[in-house]
C-alpha cells in the first residue's frame, strides 16, 4: 500500500512550541528518591543528584518540567521540604501510600532543573489547602527580597527569585480519587480567587485550570464548561491529561490512539471557545497537555494493602517497541495542534510511566518511548506544517476507519530544515510513503533519517540490555522534488530534509 502527501512552507499551522517537549516529576514512587536523586549513588554530584540521570534527561531533550504532582501535590505543604533536612518531617503521602522523608523539596528541586536546564512548571495544592498557601509559595518562590518568604528563600540559598512563570491550580480536581477532590462550582471558584490573589502580585503569570482527568470522565466537558465559566478572565490554559493502553490485546485501537487524541483536543478547543463566545471574550483559552503517555493502567495494583514505605516501586512499565510508535504519534498528534496545544507534559520523567529507568545504585538506561521524544523534541523546529494525508485505512474496535499512516511536519525558515514525523500502523505491511515537496523549490535532499522498529513490536530494553531498541537510519531519498520511503510495520519514522 502508498501513502502520500503534499508539503508547502505557505501552510503553516504555528510555531513549534518548546514546552510541547515537556516532562514531569512527581514526589511518586522512585521518580524522585533513587530516580532523579540518589546521594549514595556512584555517579551522585554534591547535591545528591544522579548524573547519568542528569545526562539523559538532557539527551532527551526536556524543555519544562512539571513538579511536584500529580495526586502526591493535593496533600503536599511545600513548607516541609523548605529549611535544614533534618529538621524536615516524614508525612503520609495519601496518593501513593507512602511515605514522603522531604529530603528533596523545592530548592533542591530548582537546583536539579538548573543543572538539567529545564523550566519548571509548579503545581500547587488546592487539595487541602487554599488561596494562603498557593501565595505563600509563588511568595517564596518568586518574591525579590525583603518580605518574610523572600528572606527565607535567601536564608535557605536562593538569593535571586526562581522568576517560574507557569502554574497549575491543583491537579485532576475533578477525580474522587483526588484528596480534597471538588464540584466544578467549588473548583472553579477556588481557582478563580487563587488566580486573581496570585496576579494581584504578578499579572503576567501563565495559569493553568484544571481541565478533566481524562476524557472518559462523566463529568468531561460540563466540567470544562463549568470551570471555565468561573475562571476564563483569571486563567491563560486549561489542562488534559489521556493515558493509552491496548485494552484486552487490541493493538489495532492502541495504535490509533493519537485519534482519541485528536479528538479529546478538538472537544476542549470547542468547549473553551463556546465559553468565550458566551462570555463575549476575544480571548483564546491555550491547553496545557500537562500529562500524557502509555500507561498500562489495567496492571496498576493499589498500594494501599502494602506497608507505609520511603520510594516504593510503582507503576514501573516497562515499553515496548509498539509503545514508542504510539508514543511517537501522541507527539504527531501534540505537534498537529501546536495552534492550541503550546504545553504538555509526558508523564513522567524516571521509573514512573517513564523514558528513563533507573536500579538503586545501578544503571540508568533509556526506555523504548525514549527515542521517538528525544528525536521529535530534537528535530521540531520552527513551524508546524498543515500535512494531510491520502492513506488506506484500517478496520479498528474503538475508533472505526482509522488512517494507517498519520504525518505532521515541521519547517525551519532560518536553517532551511524541513522534517517529517510519520507514523505506520499497519501490522503486517510496510507502507511506502511519497511527499510532494514541490513547495521548496527542488533543493531539498534527505540529511538525517530515523525509523524506531523492530522485528518483534515486544521488545523492551532492560537494565542487562539497554540498547536492544534503538533508532536506526531508515534508506530515504529526494527524486524529482519527491521524497520516498519504504516504512515498516509498526514503525515510528523521522525525515529532515
Ligand atoms: O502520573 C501518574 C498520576 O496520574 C498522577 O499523579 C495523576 O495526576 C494522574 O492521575
Amino acid at each position: 500500500p502508498n501513502a502520500s502527501f503534499h508539503l508547502d512552507p505557505a501552510f503553516t499551522i504555528a510555531p513549534v512550541s518548546r514546552r510541547t517537549f515537556g516532562s514531569f516529576v512527581e514526589h511518586m514512587g522512585r521518580c524522585v528518591y533513587t530516580g532523579i536523586y540518589e546521594p549514595t549513588h556512584a555517579t551522585a554530584d554534591a547535591d545528591g543528584f544522579r548524573q547519568d540521570v542528569l545526562a539523559l534527561t538532557r539527551e532527551l531533550g526536556v524543555s519544562t518540567v512539571r513538579y511536584p504532582g500529580g495526586n502526591f501535590v493535593s496533600g503536599y505543604r511545600w513548607e516541609d521540604g523548605i529549611g535544614p533536612v533534618t529538621d524536615r518531617p516524614v508525612r503520609r503521602d495519601l496518593a501513593w501510600h507512602s511515605l514522603e522523608t522531604n529530603e528533596v523539596g523545592i530548592d533542591e528541586f530548582m537546583r536539579w532543573a538548573g543543572k538539567a536546564g529545564v523550566e519548571v512548571m509548579y503545581a500547587l495544592n488546592l487539595g487541602t489547602r487554599g488561596v494562603a498557601e498557593a501565595l505563600d509559595v509563588q511568595e517564596y518562590l518568586n518574591h525579590p527580597d525583603r518580605t518574610r518568604l523572600a528572606e527565607l528563600r535567601r536564608t535557605n540559598g536562593a538569593d535571586k527569585p526562581y522568576g517560574i512563570s507557569m502554574f497549575c491550580l491543583g491537579n485532576e480536581l475533578d477525580g474522587p480519587w483526588q484528596t480534597g477532590h471538588k464540584t466544578a462550582y467549588e473548583y472553579g471558584r477556588l481557582a478563580a480567587e487563587t488566580a486573581r490573589a496570585m496576579r494581584a502580585a504578578e499579572p503576567d503569570l501563565e495559569l493553568v485550570a484544571c481541565g478533566s482527568s481524562s476524557s472518559s470522565m462523566p463529568t468531561f466537558a460540563a466540567w470544562e464548561s463549568e470551570v471555565l465559566e468561573l475562571t476564563y478572565d483569571q486563567v491563560d490554559y486549561i489542562s488534559a491529561h489521556a493515558y493509552y493502553e491496548p485494552i484486552d490485546g487490541d493493538i489495532g485501537s492502541f495504535l490509533a490512539s493519537a485519534v482519541d487524541m485528536d479528538h479529546f483536543v478538538n472537544s476542549v478547543v470547542a468547549t473553551a471557545d463556546s465559553v468565550g463566545a458566551k462570555l463575549k471574550s476575544k480571548k483564546r483559552l491555550k491547553i496545557s497537555f500537562d500529562e500524557w503517555n502509555v500507561w498500562y493502567l489495567t496492571r496498576f495494583q493499589a498500594t494501599r494493602e502494602t506497608e507505609w514505605q520511603v520510594a516504593p516501586p510503582v507503576i514501573e512499565d516497562s515499553y515496548n517497541v509498539t509503545d514508542a510508535v504510539v508514543v511517537g504519534s501522541l507527539l504527531i498528534s501534540l505537534l498537529r495542534h501546536s495552534d492550541r496545544v503550546t504545553a504538555a507534559c509526558q508523564a513522567q520523567l524516571v521509573n514512573v510511566i517513564a523514558p528513563i529507568r533507573t536500579e538503586p545504585g545501578g544503571p540508568a538506561w533509556r526506555q523504548t518511548i525514549f527515542h521517538p521524544f528525544a528525536i521529535t523534541s530534537r528535530l521540531a523546529k520552527g513551524s508546524v506544517l498543515r500535512v494531510e494525508p491520502d492513506s488506506p485505512s484500517y478496520p479498528t474496535a474503538r475508533y472505526g476507519d482509522v488512517p494507517v499512516v498519520d504525518a505532521v511536519a515541521t519547517h525551519d525558515p532560518e536553517s532551511g530544515d524541513v522534517t517529517v514525523f510519520v507514523v505506520n500502523r499497519s501490522q503486517d505491511s510496510a507502507t511506502t510513503l511519497a511527499v510532494s515537496l514541490a513547495g521548496f523549490g527542488g533543493a531539498l535532499r534527505v540529511a538525517e533519517s530515523w525509523t524506531v522498529h523492530d522485528d518483534d513490536p515486544d521488545a523492551t530494553n532492560t537494565a542487562a540490555d539497554p540498547d536492544r531498541v534503538t533508532p536506526r537510519p531508515v534508506p530515504a531519498e529526494v527524486t524529482g522534488g519527491e521524497l520516498r520511503v519504504s516504512l515498516a510495520p509498526v514503525s515510528w519514522t523521522a525525515i529532515r530534509l
